[in-house]
């Protein structure tokens, strides 16, 4: 007998051969790209933490977006950097907010109608005290009191597709927000807009360098008592069936290459379409790894993106968009 009759490398010969045989494909409309979207003009300011990212005045967004059209990327994400903050975050729900603006400028701009534009909705860039929801003190302690923060939410939802966002995408973590949003954003006569839900959203020390960009840190306290645990798989898809049964049309699950476990459950058990946000954090972590020359650039970036396409996204929100677009060709 010869030996071994099983030959896996067979198949491994040849690019072409390999290519012939790839179960995953990575392909530049499955990139969203993020977008800190500051006030002023002709503002580029580098967040210290990710290299290659910016805090983009409207003007020079408009510049960033033409050249995600020119990629191929399928979409932005647009985060807000307000010129002031209060107590109940009313820059995400008025009507000349940060994102609005950007959102009225991108759309009366055709050259950039390929892409997707999402408006994240959270009021945690937009409050004093740096937390997704409304704050109350009651019985000596302080909270994010839940119930409170659905209407202020469901308001920035409405707001955002009035100004012209294709999908709104709530980041908060308050129990009831899809559902909140959806009547908010009926009532309106936004009944076309879909609700692209951070559904299962953990608690993460990846969003470090976020917090830098979008000045979204809390000022006490953490977010733990409204983000999940991050040891909790079985709690992510009860978080994903609320999500659903509230109305989500669409499923995003955060952060990506530490939790690439709860994105295969996701994508085995539900049917709806799903992406998954490579958060700033991990772009840090391999962006530190290149500059001291430790790991290839081009080869570990696709790599990341790849493991998380096979675990089950459909598409990845990624700091890498542009630089992997450019790869992909
Ligand atoms: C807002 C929000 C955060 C991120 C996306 N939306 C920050 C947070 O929850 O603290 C993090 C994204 C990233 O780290 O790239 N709630």
């Amino acid at each position: 007998m010869l030996f071994p009759a099983t030959r896996m490398r067979r198949l491994r010969r040849s690019t072409a051969m390999r290519s012939l045989v790839r179960e995953t494909h990575l392909r530049p409309s499955q990139l969203i790209y993020p977008l800190f979207i500051c006030p002023g003009e002709g503002v580029r300011k580098p967040i210290g933490s990710m290299p290659g990212v910016f805090n983009l005045s409207i003007d020079e967004a408009l510049k960033e977006a033409a050249e995600c059209v020119e990629l191929g990327i399928g979409g932005l994400l647009l985060f807000g950097l307000p010129e002031s903050k209060d107590e109940t975050g009313s820059g995400a729900y008025a009507d000349d907010g940060i994102v609005q603006q950007a959102l009225r400028a991108f759309k009366a701009n055709r050259a950039l109608d390929p892409l997707v534009l999402i408006a994240d909705v959270c009021l945690c860039e937009y409050t004093s005290h740096g937390h997704c929801g409304v704050l109350v003190h009651e019985r000596g302690e302080v909270h994010v009191h839940n119930d409170q923060s659905l209407p202020l939410l469901a308001r920035a939802a409405a707001s955002l597709a009035a100004a012209g966002a294709d999908i709104v995408a709530p980041s908060d973590m308050m129990d009831g927000r899809v559902a909140a949003m959806r009547e908010a954003l009926d009532v309106a006569g936004h009944h076309d807009t879909p609700i692209m839900s951070y559904a299962a959203k953990f608690a993460s020390a990846f969003y470090g360098p976020f917090r830098e960009a979008a000045d979204s840190t809390p000022q006490e306290g953490d977010r733990r008592g409204y983000q999940m645990d991050s040891a909790n798989g079985r709690e992510a898809m009860r978080e994903i069936e609320g999500d659903i049964a509230e109305g989500a049309d669409m499923l995003l699950m955060k952060p990506a290459g530490p939790y690439l476990d709860i994105i295969r459950a996701a994508r085995d058990r539900f049917d709806l379409p799903m992406g998954a946000y490579q958060v700033s954090g991990e772009y840090s972590m391999l962006h530190a790894a290149f500059e001291r020359g430790w790991l290839d650039r081009d080869r570990a970036m696709l790599e990341s993106l790849l493991g998380i396409r096979r675990a089950g996204a459909d598409f990845i929100v990624t700091y890498f968009a542009k630089d992997a677009a450019r790869l992909l060709g």
